[in-house]
């Protein structure tokens, strides 16, 4: 009856079982080339880089005691606003081909229905930037900040919220479209969802999973109706959602309990959102939540692409409560994550099912001495490669971060950036970790012959 993380049965028992004797581990397969349309960059959001955000929830979020870790507050976080010119022009000697970013809502539209032209101006010279320095954008509608005025009117419990997000969202295609092709509607609903109305760490903080499961739903349909209108204004088009997926595995492989209390996550977290926007079904079941099942017209095909943010594992135990349990022994990173690269492979598999090209629109750790992440990409290259010859239709992969940034409640300590930045020195000055020419070399030999990037 169950399955886990929709393998057959059968795989399932063998995963159960271990390797029977005779089986053997399937070759690396390292020659799988990458198709000429694929594009290597780094992925951010403007929260978390561009500083001085101060229309937001998030701002004000940040401003209570006790919200981020060391009583870190955003303030000018790494004075991208300012540096992008010169952060760009990094990236591009990285070898980088294009560039995942977001558009702040809330400086765009501080107030509802007022558009400022300041913050218009400050994008078009982004994207002329970006243009500059042969970084392809793909642009971020929604990257978990809203504007104050929205939180006053009910934030993502209420549906009049999607509406005028979709209305913010037509003004910036309109913009820019002929500029931008590649959209990402919405980052990671579950995560958002799960943070800010169930756990209530993140903004408006409440502590409701019924919430939280209303939020994601709302912030699908107006992903769907956002879609719509993006393919009405520009044919040419391509939208997607950045899912976050993790790994959910059994703690006690040999109890089954433990099996089911994975599945059960990995559906309501992981498979209801990608579902929903591919198939146009929303389907809730999990217990201690209100069970849904509506079918939503605008969701039905609303992806051209499976958007993938891909971190970690975590273990399930029916002795447990937390359903962010470590690998016992295993190696972690700088916020207790598992270092588990492997799992990139694993995760693009589950997307096989959808027979839709899939871009990796986040991956990378925390990482401050730099002592686990050139491993990590080389694992990564090998997990993409691999998940290329199982028939995996990729066209991207977008490591996070290009700089260290402000990383929600955990504030400025977790350094995910390919780039350290020295946010207390005059400028912020920036410096690429090892790992950052690692990325670069890795690319270079990615790259078709003759298309050569050029060092710092
Ligand atoms: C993802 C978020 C991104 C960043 C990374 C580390 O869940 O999309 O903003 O915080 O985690």
């Amino acid at each position: 009856m169950w399955q886990p993380r929709g393998r057959s049965v059968l795989t399932g028992l063998l995963t159960l079982i271990g390797c029977m004797p005779g089986c053997q581990p399937r070759p690396q397969p390292v020659g799988v080339p990458f198709p000429a349309v694929f594009q290597w960059g780094a992925a951010s959001a403007a929260h978390q880089v561009e500083g001085g955000n101060t229309t937001n929830d998030w701002w004000l979020h940040e401003q209570q005691p006790g919200t981020i870790a060391h009583g870190d507050r955003s303030g000018e976080a790494v004075d991208h606003y300012h540096q992008f010119d010169r952060d760009f022009a990094e990236a591009a000697a990285m070898g980088h081909t294009a560039h995942r970013l977001s558009i702040e809502w809330s400086r765009i539209e501080p107030t509802q229905g007022h558009y400022d032209e300041a913050a218009w101006r400050h994008y078009d010279a982004v994207f002329a930037s970006l243009a500059r320095h042969h970084l392809r954008p793909m642009v971020t509608l929604w990257h978990f900040t809203n504007p104050q005025w929205t939180m006053a009117q009910g934030g993502w419990l209420n549906p009049r919220t999607g509406a005028a997000w979709v209305t913010f969202v037509e003004a910036v295609v309109a913009r820019y479209q002929g500029q931008v092709r590649d959209w990402i509607t919405l980052n990671e609903p579950n995560v958002y969802g799960f943070h800010a109305y169930d756990i209530g760490l993140w903004p408006p903080r409440h502590k409701n999973r019924d919430e939280a499961i209303t939020a994601i739903i709302n912030l699908l349909k107006a992903h769907g109706q956002a879609s719509r209108a993006i393919h009405r204004l520009d044919p040419t088009a391509r939208v997607g959602i950045a899912n976050h997926i993790a790994l959910f595995a059994p703690q006690n492989r040999w109890n089954p309990l433990d099996h089911l209390k994975a599945y059960l996550v990995d559906n309501l977290f992981n498979r209801m959102p990608i579902e929903a926007q591919v198939t146009g079904r929303i389907r809730v079941w999990a217990p201690g939540v209100t069970s849904r099942d509506e079918t939503v017209p605008e969701l039905a095909g609303s992806v051209d692409f499976i958007g993938l943010n891909y971190y970690t594992r975590w273990r399930q135990s029916v002795f447990d409560s937390s359903d962010q349990l470590v690998t016992a022994g295993a190696p972690v990173n700088d916020l207790g994550w598992e270092y588990y690269p492997e799992g990139l492979h694993e995760a693009l598999l589950t997307l096989r099912p959808y027979h839709l090209p899939v871009v990796v629109t986040e991956n990378g750790t925390a990482d401050r001495s730099d002592r686990q992440r050139s491993a990590l990409l080389t694992a990564t290259f090998q997990g993409l490669r691999a998940a290329m010859a199982d028939g995996i239709d990729l066209r991207g992969y977008y490591h996070w971060s290009l700089l260290d940034n402000f990383e929600w409640a955990d504030g400025f300590r977790p350094a995910f950036g390919l780039m350290h930045v020295d946010r207390a020195a005059l400028g912020m000055p920036r410096t690429w970790r090892p790992s950052a020419y690692l990325y670069r070399d890795l690319i270079r030999a990615a790259r078709p012959a003759g298309d050569v990037a050029v060092g710092p």
